[in-house]
């Protein structure tokens, strides 16, 4: 059995491995890790109830004798050894598991393995791709179908109505303008995405570029009727990042303290030196954006950065917002090693805190 124990331990999947009375004579670490400990003597039905599962480990044991188990055809295996996939429950968890049952080597006596490998990870990142696909089609569709309808009316009814035309027109050309940027921001998304793990090697004056935004969206700032309020930003500064993204975040952040914060008429934005922040370990900045808005609800808050959520989806389409901004920022500020964190309660306003390591070259 101590032999049987050795083989086992080199498989990188748990694995039992059960006698001709179909009774758990060995288990390797993983198996006790996802089934618990005291495996060794049990009935192999006490760990793994599942019918198909116990039904193929009888097949393995006694192929003559018991019907041959239904075999998964997107599973081939060789002959004798049957694969297939079921909802196991390990330490108290539902696991989706694609589960191998093969003779023993004869060297070691009658008996069966058991491999279970736990594919709920697999099959939740596969659901989330096409819960994407799903999303970027009808965020794509939605504005090529109005598009689509103007175009008829133009050629139909509106022909010859001048006034009609040009407002239709605009539509479109706003329409066209959504299905650019959600394309754009699609585009920058996936560029992140690929380079999370690369550390930016550049040096980002923060104050000038901070300074920078606030500028450039001075004229929506003042067309919004939000006062803009800065601290710390005139200091002389330079830190470890890339400049391009660290302006698609702080751009996000303003502007979505301007779109949907508008309401308290005043927007901060702070630059403060942290001596030690906890998360990060060490000395760090932290930028806040800070309106006084109409704030967000609290079961919200966790799922902000989740691509395509929106609060308030209408009111989030009518200001042009994709629902991908968040996401970008979370995305980026995970590639500068640091934090983003998000504060806010309904009728006070929002807090948007982005936390940068002082120093990229450890961790
Ligand atoms: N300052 C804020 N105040 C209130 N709600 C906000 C604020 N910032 C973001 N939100 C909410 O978070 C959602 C996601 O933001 P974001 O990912 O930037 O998408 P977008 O700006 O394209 O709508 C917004 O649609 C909005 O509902
Ligand atoms: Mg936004």
């Amino acid at each position: 059995m101590r032999r049987v124990a050795g083989l086992l331990d080199g498989v990188p999947v748990p694995m039992l491995a059960v006698d001709r009375d179909a009774r758990v004579i060995a288990a390797n670490a993983l198996a006790l890790a996802l089934f618990g400990p005291d495996l060794e003597g049990r009935p192999f039905v006490t760990v793994l109830r599942h019918p198909a599962v116990v039904q193929a480990v009888d097949w393995v044991l006694d192929p003559e004798g018991t019907p041959a188990p239904i075999a998964d055809p997107a599973l081939p295996a060789p002959a004798g050894v049957i694969t297939l996939r079921a909802p196991c429950t390990a330490d108290g968890r539902e696991i989706l598991a694609e589960v191998t049952v093969a003779p023993l080597p004869s060297l070691f006596g009658r008996g069966a393995t058991i491999a279970v490998q736990d594919r709920s990870v697999a099959e939740e990142a596969e659901q989330m791709r096409r819960d994407f696909v799903a999303n970027v089609s009808h965020e794509l569709k939605t504005p090529l179908t109005a598009m689509t309808g103007f175009i008829e009316t133009l050629r139909g009814p509106a022909r010859d109505d001048a006034r009609a035309r040009d407002r239709f027109l605009d539509i479109m050309e706003r329409e066209a303008g959504r299905m650019n940027r959600l394309i754009s921001e699609l585009l920058s998304l996936s560029r992140v995405q690929a380079e999370e793990r690369s550390r930016p090697s550049g040096l980002v004056d923060l104050p000038g570029l901070l300074r920078g935004i606030l500028a450039m969206l001075a004229p929506r700032a003042e067309a919004a009727g939000v006062e803009v309020v800065t601290e710390g930003l005139d200091r002389a500064l330079r830190v470890p990042g890339d400049g391009d993204q660290l302006t698609q975040v702080f751009q996000n952040l303003i502007e979505n303290a301007l779109k949907y914060g508008a309401a308290g008429g005043v927007m901060r934005v702070t630059l403060a030196r942290i001596a030690h922040e906890p998360l990060l370990r060490g000395p760090a900045w932290a930028v806040t954006v800070e309106d006084r808005g109409d704030g967000i609800e609290e079961q919200h808050l966790p799922r902000l950065t989740e691509r395509f959520y929106r609060v308030d989806t209408h009111r989030a389409r009518a200001q042009g917002g994709t629902g991908l901004g968040l996401a970008i920022v979370k995305h980026i500020v995970n590639r500068h090693r640091g934090r983003l964190r998000i504060e806010s309660r309904v009728g006070e306003g929002s807090r948007f805190t982005v936390i940068l390591p002082e120093g990229l070259a450890r961790g």
